[in-house]
């Protein structure tokens, strides 16, 4: 029952490739006969719409006004409690309240027998450190932070989202205790990394120098068509995957990492 683990996505940049990498990687713990409850939380909904979700009713907005968001089946062993435009009243609507980073939680709290029933608890956000994205950083073990490559490099970014990070736990300290109630860990991934370039090496070179990395994701032009066409690259076809085999097997040795890395919190 208390094995699961609940895991954001997250970044302080948009574009990295974390709706991407969900998709595929819940795809693929599904494909493993792991159960996965995915939320997202980004008004974009954009992992919803991959799963062919589009609804402003019951979604996670009902969360955060006091109703219950509808748990939808949208693959084997992948549930979805979908995103909404309307997403983006939560920062107005718990504003004024006490303890706002927490309402995912206490929800989460009132139902343990549905959160605890799965393996994973995959969380999708949009790019800012909104209220929202704390909200789920607040519930999750672990936060995943996709980094791309870049010609500034992407330590500012890792640094800034660190910072943010150690704000939030700061603020989050329950003073009886002394200790933060945020306690999940966060690990960074490389995302969209070419293999041939001066600058892919520095970017692997200035990735492997980071203690919390877990991999990297390389750029392929399979990866935006496995959203497109709404199927993860480790469920093609071999008619489908043609050229992409190699890739499928980089995916599927970089989410062992990932799942390891996850188990193990
Ligand atoms: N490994 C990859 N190789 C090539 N393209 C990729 C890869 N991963 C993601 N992309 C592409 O990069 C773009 C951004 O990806 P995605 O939407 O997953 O990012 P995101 O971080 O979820 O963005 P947002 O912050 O807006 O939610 C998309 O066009 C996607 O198809
Ligand atoms: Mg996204």
């Amino acid at each position: 029952m208390t094995t699961t683990k609940i895991v954001t996505f997250t970044g302080s940049k948009g574009g990295v490739g974390k709706t991407t990498i969900l998709f595929n990687f819940a795809s693929w713990l599904a494909s493993q006969n792991k159960k996965v409850l995915l939320i997202d939380a980004d008004f974009q909904a954009s992992l919803s719409s991959t799963f062919n979700v589009i609804t402003n009713q019951n979604t996670l907005l009902d969360v955060f006004i006091g109703s219950q968001p509808e748990v939808r089946q949208v693959a084997e062993n992948i549930d979805l409690i979908p995103a909404s435009p309307n997403l983006d009243q939560v920062e107005t609507l718990i504003q004024g309240k006490m303890f706002r980073e927490y309402v995912l939680l206490n929800w989460m709290n009132k139902n343990k027998d549905v959160i605890y029933s799965y393996d994973y608890v995959l969380i999708d956000t949009h790019p800012e450190f909104s209220m929202l994205t704390k909200n789920t950083i607040a519930v999750s073990d672990a936060v995943i932070v996709p980094l791309e490559p870049s010609e500034y490099g992407f330590t500012q970014l890792k640094n800034q989202f660190e910072l943010r990070m150690a704000e939030f736990r700061e603020a989050s300290i329950d003073p009886r205790t002394n200790a933060s109630d945020i306690d999940a860990k966060v690990y960074f991934i490389g995302s969209k990394a070419r293999s041939t370039t001066t600058s892919s090496r520095l970017f692997k070179e200035e990735l492997e120098s980071i203690p919390n990395n877990i991999g990297v994701i390389k750029f392929s032009e399979i990866m935006p068509t496995s959203t497109f066409t709404k199927v993860a690259v480790t469920n093609m076809t071999a008619d489908k995957l043609r050229s992409y085999k190699g890739y499928k097997d980089h995916l599927v040795e970089e989410f062992t990492k990932l799942t390891q890395t996850i188990d193990n919190i």
